[in-house]
């Protein structure tokens, strides 16, 4: 009962969501971090799929499974990808069907396109990835994938053991040998740093809120360690920690092997040069010290002293890109994650085993 009303509440939450245009969107006082959070879910994709492609003959197929797709975000990154079909998988109906109509969207301008590039085919499937096999809800369930991606929502799955095994079933099974599964969750050791810092259960500041409610905050359990987690205007849920020794384990049984696992910080340390364009292009940093005719979206008084610092350093530096301290307080818990597919092997028993 409890399990069947934490999945309903995430998918109601999202699916109350209303789909704001990007004038709504770009006046978000989180607007830098989500265009920031977005920067490093394209770098991700890029940097495993170019790892893929180099597998792979030119021209030929490139098969990716968007598990808690949500509205389609990555739709475009997709196309960017150059990938050949995509199924997308969530449990809000409402939020799929608007990823469905950004698709439908996408593949109409695309056809009115001179030099018209036909865009990868879709499917579309309302399912909860933590209770039900996706692949039997493929329109072909003997379907080969090179890449899966989860964002910002593996995390719903350590709500129980069984319910992580599903989600990490559903990740592997067919995922083909060398190709990757790829995604971002919270980093569980700085929210229970954050956590046992504090005198009580809750925590956070003027964007974000975490409330655990889970009593030991020296050895949370393993599965169902939870915590409501309030970003203004977007989340207001409950979530999990996800504790990394135990997923490593889990998704090794599954021929998944963990190939990185990266904080945000020094993802965008590695990656700050190369996709220094596409930040700007993005706009995933705000400037500081502002034009005259752009506020600040943070308190100017607080949110900048790292900037101001940064820039004492830097004499000759005029302006900079950032994020506010309360984005970066937020955007900090995160980390990337990635597993490469291993080789199954079949022993004596009958049994699958899994070889590098
Ligand atoms: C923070 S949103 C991320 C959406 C998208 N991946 C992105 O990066 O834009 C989390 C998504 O996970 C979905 N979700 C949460 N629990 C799920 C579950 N058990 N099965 C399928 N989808 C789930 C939610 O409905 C929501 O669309």
């Amino acid at each position: 009962m409890q399990d069947r009303l934490h999945s309903r509440t995430v998918a109601e939450h999202y699916n109350a969501l209303e789909e704001k245009g990007l004038r709504q969107r770009n006046q978000s006082r989180i607007v830098y971090m989500r265009n920031f959070n977005n920067w490093i879910k394209s770098m991700l994709i890029n940097e495993y799929i170019g790892k893929v492609k180099q597998t792979k003959n030119h021209g030929a197929s490139l098969r990716v499974l968007d598990m808690c797709c949500g509205k389609g975000g990555d739709l475009l990154k997709w196309k960017k990808a150059n990938i050949t079909h995509l199924i997308c998988a969530d449990i809000a109906e409402v939020s799929l069907e608007q990823c469905q109509q950004r698709y439908n969207d996408m593949t109409s301008r695309s056809s009115n396109d001179r030099g018209f590039a036909p865009i990868y085919t879709a499917e579309f499937i309302t399912a909860d990835c933590t209770k039900v096999r996706l692949r039997e809800k493929y329109k072909d369930p003997s379907m080969q994938l090179d890449f899966v991606s989860c964002q910002f929502a593996f995390h719903y799955s350590f709500e129980s053991l069984s319910q992580a095994e599903c989600m990490l079933r559903n990740a592997s099974e067919t995922l083909r040998p060398g190709g990757f599964f790829v995604g971002t969750i919270p980093d569980a050791y700085d929210l229970v740093s954050r956590w046992q810092k504090c005198d009580d259960n809750k925590f956070g500041n003027d964007v974000y809120s975490i409330d655990f409610l889970c009593e030991d905050k020296e050895r949370p359990p393993l599965f169902g360690a939870k915590y409501n987690f309030h970003l203004e205007g977007v989340v207001d849920c409950p979530e999990f920690l996800v504790h990394l020794p135990t997923l490593r384990k889990l998704a090794l049984k599954n021929g998944l092997e963990l190939v990185a696992f990266e904080r945000f910080d020094t993802f965008y340390e590695r990656f700050k040069d190369e996709g220094r364009s596409l930040l700007g292009n993005m706009q995933a940093l705000e400037t500081y010290p502002p034009f005259h005719e752009v506020p600040l979206l943070g308190n100017s008084e607080q949110d900048y002293q790292h900037a101001v610092q940064y820039m004492q350093n830097l004499p000759d530096h005029r302006k900079i890109g950032t994020l506010s301290q309360s984005e970066w307080d937020v955007t900090s818990l995160y980390a990337v994650f990635a597993f490469r597919k291993m080789k199954t092997v079949w022993n004596s028993e009958g049994k699958a085993e899994y070889v590098a």
